[in-house]
């Protein structure tokens, strides 16, 4: 499974590809808004600091204006993925992008219908939002699931991106599903590592070793 981080703090994401934990980044126009860095700065930036695909997505509701803004998005580096919305607009950019070999991620994903519109569409990946499911009372990850079987019943290529992951919980979920991907914030990826029983167990083991008075330098 892939890990990449919904974020566009270049600090974060730089800390977790040094760790080796990332294999690509997330943007939404949320995320930039909240970073205060200019679009596309920070995207080819982040493009520096990963090899793997940076989700960038444009603002656009029309078919036209997508495709022009996905001219300018997809020149600021080869590792660009164009970020569409799961509408009829978006669906259609997505084909005539994919037409030119231009990496697409199809984004606010919350029907297996959906879904496989997009597999349809030719996208890269597909980006069903686990969490916003969650909280309006409905499944996110039988939503994974539908999506798995329909995708395996057909043979298509679309990867599935699980985003609005919110806990390692979501993670594990997704991971035992066989989603390709996953994205989330950079402190669930941290989170993944963290156990009590790690912890405790560190602390009695340095305790120990501190009594035999060795050192091994
Ligand atoms: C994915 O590409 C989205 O940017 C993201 O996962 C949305 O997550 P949220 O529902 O926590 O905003």
């Amino acid at each position: 499974m892939k890990f990449f981080a919904d974020t566009a703090e270049v600090a974060d994401i730089k800390e977790l590809q040094d760790a080796g934990l990332l294999d690509g980044v997330t943007t939404n126009p949320s995320l930039i808004s909240k970073s205060g860095r200019d679009f596309k700065e920070v995207v080819k930036e982040i493009c520096g600091i990963t090899s793997g695909p940076v989700s960038a997505e444009v603002v656009s509701m029309e078919h036209e204006q997508m495709m022009k803004e996905a001219e300018v998005l997809r020149k600021i580096a080869d590792n660009v993925c164009i970020k569409v919305p799961l509408t009829i607009d978006g669906l259609k950019t997505c084909r005539k992008l994919r037409a030119d070999g231009t990496m697409v991620n199809v984004t606010l994903c919350f029907s297996a219908n959906q879904a496989l519109l997009a597999a349809k569409a030719g996208a890269s990946f597909i980006s069903p939002f686990v969490g916003r499911l969650d909280d309006i009372g409905h499944s996110g990850m039988e939503l994974i699931a539908d999506i798995r079987l329909i995708y395996d019943n057909y043979d298509f290529a679309t990867e599935i991106l699980v985003a609005s992951v919110r806990s390692p919980m979501h993670v594990l979920d997704a991971a035992k599903i066989g989603a390709d991907v996953m994205t989330s914030p950079p402190s669930v990826i941290k989170q993944l590592a963290k156990h009590t029983l790690t912890d405790k167990g560190l602390e009695s083991f340095a305790a120990d070793w501190a009594k035999t008075g060795q050192s091994i330098l």
